[in-house]
């Protein structure tokens, strides 16, 4: 990154998870330790930077899965260590937000405050963001990620890892009306999908007693509604977050970000109500680089610095 601009973002993606059906911890893991110097490597070299140039390391400490977090970790204290410059460490989902405040992520400039429907594998977040550094969770999934609900669901139908782009290009073909799933709502901001996943299940398990080959002969439909009835879910509650607090702009991050119909329902709804929409450019909606880069560039400018015996965890404060 130079200040908010790419400078590059390369992704090394980990094929392995495809082979196991979902992410494997040991082997994710492995393969960050595989790729993480050659991808350093090759972003400095697409960026055309020599290692002594930079002025600081951005990494993420978590929230995620603990061996590929130290295997970043160790590698950014390192590489500091190595170049005498500071360290600092980044939250993964403040830069799954942030990463709307890259240069010419946007047309049109995304000004704060603004709300973000935060929507990856392991999170549901909707946020309000008043600044770089200062934002607050309205509500999040008391069970699991809306991520997830895509890739179990997935999975039942016997699609690829990560499922949630699978159901996204099979729903295109299908009627969002043909099957009915209970749409969950709590009554704060806080998501629920645990029931939903179950209702997916129990439905699909009574029609394939009526005819085993329910499944295989209404793919595009089953996906079009079940996909119907996460996205009615995350809408309830943006919709109720613009009514309450009276933001006018919109943004969606992470990895399900990435999926058109949500996109385009967003797109739509805000269209009618005059709402601002913001969605990200595809390369940042899933995990990637630059977002950890903007993240650490606006906490490098609060004169943040991360001390050489931070850890990695698991779990961290928002
Ligand atoms: O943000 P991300 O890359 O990783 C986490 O931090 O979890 O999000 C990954 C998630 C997976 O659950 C994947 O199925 C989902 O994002 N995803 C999608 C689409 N593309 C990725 N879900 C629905 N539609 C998509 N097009
Ligand atoms: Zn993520």
């Amino acid at each position: 990154m130079h200040g908010t601009k790419v400078c590059s973002n390369i992704v090394a993606s980990q094929d392995v998870h495809i082979t196991y059906g979902g992410v494997v911890p040991e082997l994710a893991s492995r393969a960050h330790q595989q790729n993480i110097v050659p991808v350093v490597d090759h972003a400095l070299k697409v960026a055309n930077i020599k290692p002594e140039q930079l002025s600081a390391v951005a990494f993420t400490n978590g929230p995620g899965l603990m061996g590929s977090l130290m295997v970043g970790t160790s590698f950014a204290k390192s590489l500091a260590l190595a170049l005498d410059i500071p360290l600092i460490a980044v939250h993964h989902m403040h830069a799954h937000i942030l990463a709307h405040l890259i240069e010419d992520a946007h047309n049109e400039p995304l000004t704060f405050p603004f709300l973000c429907l935060t929507v990856s594998g392991g999170h549901t977040q909707l946020v309000q963001v008043n600044g770089p550094k200062d934002m607050n969770i309205l509500g999040e999934t008391i069970d699991d990620a809306v991520g997830e609900a895509f890739d179990k669901a997935a999975k039942i139908l016997g699609l690829p890892y990560p499922g949630g782009p699978h159901i996204d290009r099979l729903a295109k073909n299908g009627d969002p009306k043909a099957l009915k799933f209970a749409r969950p709502n709590l009554a704060n901001y806080d998501f629920s999908f645990s029931g939903l996943k179950t209702s997916f299940l129990y439905t699909l398990q009574t029609k394939m007693k009526e005819d085993d080959a329910f499944i295989a002969d209404n793919l595009p439909d089953i996906c079009a509604s079940y996909q119907s009835a996460l996205i009615d879910a995350l809408m309830i509650k943006v919709k109720k977050a613009v009514k309450d607090t009276g933001i006018q702009n919109v943004a969606i991050a992470g990895g399900v970000s990435a999926n058109s119909e949500l996109r385009n329902t967003l797109k739509k709804w805000g269209h009618i109500n005059g709402i601002s929409i913001f969605v990200p450019p595809f390369e940042y909606t899933t995990d990637n680089a630059a977002m950890i880069g903007v993240a650490g560039y606006f906490n490098f400018l609060a004169g943040e610095k991360t001390s050489l015996s931070t850890s990695a965890k698991a779990k961290i404060k928002f």
